[in-house]
């Protein structure tokens, strides 16, 4: 079942990681004193989301324009969730500024350096935890995201039932920020999901899924359940120049966000039965495809003009030439997209 590790393990890893880090905005280089934890919690949260590579311009500008905690827990709501548009789990846009603002007023704007009293800060969960723990103060924590889960049940053959208890036994004393972001990086650029690059991984020698000639077949494949589809109606309703945008119930998908207005969205054949106004309301031929974590979404569009007095029926007119800083969710941008098309 599991195959020992050599204690040299860290120590080859963390010397790769010398001459192989990547550069990233978020990090120190190797053997430097800790990033500010302002921006490692950033960039642990939309790293939650997406890639590094999406990540990068969109942390750049954040912290351009929120470039301490204290700047950042100072920001509005609707700032805040504008900003987030795009990078999806809006809750965790909520969430930022909920733990932002519990940092400044009962840790004096520092973020506390225990894995504990981490985790018991709004919104943030075991993950950031230990990862903020070992990236930003340096203190042992054991960081398992999806590439460091690849490269502990590889080195093990595991089928994952010890996976925290792996990669436990692996985690160095020192270096713990640097050994986190060690594994991140050589599950990213070598032990990866397909055709893991072995020949050039530090750790060769160590690893039992090398050892037994098929290193893909670690983690062993998830048959994925098929998401159910669900349908809706995405209302664009013009007035002039403007369109009307909606702000979204607090609780539900893609809550408390600006958005087009929509019927529910259900089992049924979309319908224009929750129309924002009585119109003369004509469907585009096209539709948009949308996946969320659970279920799959086809939305019709529906397009309509009102009179140029037409109040705005629980909503806000916003100049369509402006719509780029509405901070649009990417299901309603892509929408617009199509409205603005036809
Ligand atoms: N993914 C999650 N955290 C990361 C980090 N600190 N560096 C690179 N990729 C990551």
């Amino acid at each position: 079942m599991s195959a020992k590790v050599s204690p040299q393990f860290a120590v080859r890893l963390l010397a790769w990681y010398d001459a192989h880090a990547r550069a990233l905005p978020w990090r120190s280089p190797p053997g430097s004193p800790p990033p500010d934890p302002y921006r490692v919690w950033l960039s642990e949260v939309m790293l939650q989301q997406t890639t590094v590579a999406a990540v990068r311009p969109r942390f750049e500008s954040w912290v351009a324009r929120w470039p301490t905690l204290e700047a950042f827990a100072a920001a509005s709501d609707d700032d805040v969730m504008a900003a987030w548009a795009g990078l999806g789990y809006y809750a965790r846009a909520r969430n930022l500024l909920r733990c932002a603002r519990a940092v400044v007023s009962n840790h004096g704007g520092r973020f506390p350096d225990t894995e504990a009293e981490l985790r018991s800060l709004p919104g943030l969960g075991d993950y950031t935890a230990a990862a903020i723990a070992a990236i930003a103060f340096g203190r042992r924590a054991v960081v398992i995201d999806a590439n460091v889960k690849r490269v502990v049940v590889r080195l093990f053959a595991d089928d994952g039932t010890n996976l925290r208890a792996h990669a436990d036994s692996i985690t160095p004393n020192t270096r713990a920020g640097d050994f986190a972001q060690a594994m991140m990086d050589l599950g990213s650029g070598i032990c990866t999901t397909r055709a893991p690059k072995c020949l050039l991984c530090p750790l060769r020698d160590d690893c039992a899924g090398f050892t037994s000639g098929d290193p893909e077949a670690f983690p062993a494949k998830k048959a994925k359940a098929a998401k159910p589809t669900r349908y809706g109606t995405i209302f664009w309703l013009a007035r002039g120049d403007e369109v009307l945008l909606v702000r979204r119930a607090e609780k539900g998908l893609l809550g408390g966000m600006r958005a087009l207005p929509t019927g529910p969205w259900s089992d049924d054949a979309p319908d224009l039965a929750d129309a924002p106004a009585q119109a003369d309301w004509q469907w585009l031929d096209d539709e948009i495809i949308h996946v969320f974590t659970h279920f799959r979404l086809i939305c019709r569009l529906a397009a309509a003009r009102v009179e140029a007095q037409t109040a705005g029926a629980g909503g806000e007119w916003w100049p369509v030439a402006r719509l780029a800083e509405a901070g649009l969710p990417t299901l309603f941008a892509k929408a617009a997209d199509k409205f603005r098309r036809d």
